[in-house]
């Protein structure tokens, strides 16, 4: 490929040696070199000359950034969740916009499961204890908790994540409810899942876990009703997004004994500030939105945005793509090799 004619691709953060390799493999490449977000007026100003921009979940692309991007023609987010992404107006523009599903599930529903047994088993707590000095001798009811094993779980959407936590929990001998907008007949029949209303899950459950994307449908799924209708020894698990459970409600749940604990990878603001009332209780146990953090999976994530990236930018459809109905507009322009 000729250097005159290589695309410019803007990244907005430091991302492993190998995916930056893979791109200026076929372009020109600009980074964002810090390990913090780039402000909002750095990225209007970036995005002016790129063809492709390569988007962390934390950057809102929207009509503002659209519109100081003449030249974009392909958006890649590393996140299999997009709701940072105004896909609408990015399907107007007809730029496909990428995401990175598949080699983040197994590592995500693995977090999951380590929360719900450190929430409850109270393993942070536990841990908080032992190197505080409190641990004077072996008490019978000394931090207790709630068993998994043999524990009824609802699960809400079973995408790739939830039906992985569902095996998860297969092996903990956990019976399985779930919710989601269509039945999913291969998990019932091998997992023994049974499907269930919202309702009647949250009412049998003994620990319930979120795995639904953020939309107008799920944002605030779960508040104070929902919550009420949980058992007083329920755990509730989030790892989807924050702003799919009433943060308030669920701090008043936690403290009320309402429901019994939670563990949360997600916040309904990221980060989740340091005097966040949620953080004076003992019975949550928080993580800082890393359910997909593993080396390599992180590592195969920035590979998969490069390949969406790139796969535009020569002209072919993005192997993921959010928004694939852009590739049937007649307007759509894939690239400039
Ligand atoms: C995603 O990919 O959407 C996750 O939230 C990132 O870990």
């Amino acid at each position: 490929m000729a250097e005159a004619l290589r695309p410019l691709v803007y990244v907005t953060r430091r991302l492993p040696e190998a995916p930056l390799e893979r791109l200026r493999a076929e372009a020109e490449v600009r980074v964002w070199d810090d390990d913090e977000p780039i402000p909002r007026a750095d990225l209007l100003r970036e995005v002016r000359r790129a063809q492709g921009l390569l988007t962390m979940l934390t950057d809102r692309v929207d009509a503002e950034v659209l519109e100081a991007a003449p030249e974009l023609r392909v958006v890649s987010n590393m996140a299999v969740g997009f709701d940072n992404l105004d896909v609408a107006e990015l399907t107007r523009r007809g730029i496909p916009a990428g995401n990175t599903p598949g080699v983040l599930t197994e590592t995500s529903a693995d977090l999951a499961f380590a929360l719900l047994l450190a929430a409850a088993r109270r393993l942070v707590e536990a841990d908080g204890f032992v190197r505080a000095g409190k641990w004077t001798s072996w008490q019978p009811m000394l931090l207790t908790g709630q068993d998994v094993h043999g524990a009824t779980l609802g699960i809400i959407g079973l995408g790739r994540i939830g039906l992985e936590v569902a095996k998860r929990a297969r092996g903990f001998n956990m019976r399985l409810l779930y919710n989601a907008p269509h039945r999913k007949w291969e998990t019932e029949a091998t997992l023994g899942a049974r499907y269930a209303d919202m309702y009647d899950l949250l009412a049998e459950s003994d620990f319930v876990t979120l795995h639904v994307p953020l939309n107008a449908t799920t944002r605030g799924l779960i508040g104070e009703k929902e919550l009420r209708t949980m058992k007083p020894s329920a755990v509730l698990v989030n790892t989807s997004r924050g702003a799919v459970v009433d943060q308030p409600a669920l701090y008043r749940a936690l403290k009320e004994g309402v429901i019994w604990a939670a563990g949360l990878d997600v916040f309904a603001e990221e980060p989740l500030p340091a005097d966040d009332p949620l953080l004076t209780l003992d019975n949550v146990v928080v993580a800082p939105h890393i359910a997909s953090a593993s080396i390599a999976t992180r590592t195969r994530m920035a590979r998969v945005a490069a390949e969406n990236l790139l796969a535009v930018l020569r002209g072919e459809p993005a192997p993921h793509t959010i928004n694939p109905e852009v590739y049937a507009l007649p307007g759509w322009r894939p690239g400039i090799s």
